[in-house]
């Protein structure tokens, strides 16, 4: 049973290195600038959730600006929100002894959560008001048995890479503000960590668990679509386009079922999923 944890542990111990050697409190430092230039542009446009719909296009650049602003607010909203649930996950599990490399690196890992939701709200207070509410809630899941500690994982690795892929992409837009860009940079750095310990530790569970040898339950299969659907379903969030459309709810609605929209989020799933089942997971 041993030698099961070994690449897990292996992975935590090189994790918890770079973890420490990461300087990021740096984000904090100057500059923050006491209000941000009104031109300046805070989201990427091919990130934007109404992109796609003729609403969006004829908005005037100041109406384009504000929504790209609500965008950002957005995502480090939901940011914010997974990372209290993935402190909480994390929290329940350091309570079932796993080997103490392990251990370790879920407090770095932790630590670094509650890091970045330091730079969020302070970003959100600064320049934007206030946090958006959350699509989801935050729960306390079940930690029983192998199959939801799994499901747990599965879940955390699942909403990292798809904030992975907006750091990302707002790292790489060359219109997007600067400091917008140096705080996603640095999410991408810790994020990148986080999810090679999300695949050792999946790949541990895969192993140990015997269902997924028989094939993964419908179910199993059932609770992560949902958790999909979900996760997107908060980058459509009403409150982006108040202030903007009359009718935030409807837009919300529209941009949601757009066909480009929905071929966009099929494509990122799909590579999402692809990379679970390169690691012993299938899902579809
Ligand atoms: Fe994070
Ligand atoms: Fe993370």
């Amino acid at each position: 049973m041993k030698a099961l944890y070994s690449d897990w542990e292996q992975q935590s111990k090189t994790l918890s290195l770079t973890s420490e050697k990461n300087n990021s409190d740096s984000i904090f430092s100057p500059p923050w600038p006491m209000e941000l230039d009104k031109e300046s542009q805070l989201f990427s446009e091919g990130l934007v959730s109404v992109r796609d719909l003729h609403e969006y296009k004829t908005l005037t650049k100041k109406e384009k600006l504000l929504i790209m602003s609500n965008e950002l607010n957005n995502f480090f909203s939901i940011n914010i929100f997974g990372e209290s649930q993935v402190i909480l996950d994390f929290k329940s599990l350091l309570k079932k002894n796993y080997p103490h490399l392990v251990t370790e690196y879920i407090q770095h890992f932790v630590s670094d959560e509650i890091n970045h939701s330091k730079w969020f709200s302070k970003f959100i207070d600064l320049y934007q008001g206030k946090k958006f509410s959350p699509v989801f809630k935050v729960k306390k899941q079940e930690i029983d048995s192998d199959e939801n500690i799994l499901k747990i994982f599965v879940k955390i690795y699942i909403f990292e890479q798809i904030s992975l892929f907006y750091s990302n992409a707002l790292v790489r837009d060359r219109n997007v503000n600067e400091l917008v860009k140096r705080i996603n940079a640095q999410h991408l750095l810790e994020e990148t960590s986080h999810l090679a310990f999300g695949e050792a530790a999946i790949k541990y569970f895969v192993q140990k668990t015997e269902f997924v040898n028989k094939g993964v339950n419908l179910s199993f299969k059932k609770h992560i679509r949902d958790f999909i659907e979900t996760n997107w379903l908060s980058f459509y969030n009403p409150e982006i386009y108040v202030g903007v459309f009359s009718e935030p709810v409807k837009i919300s609605d529209l941009a949601f079922q757009n066909p480009k929209q929905l071929t966009f989020r099929n494509d990122v799933t799909r590579t999402i999923l692809k990379k679970l089942e390169n690691i012993g997971l299938r899902l579809n």
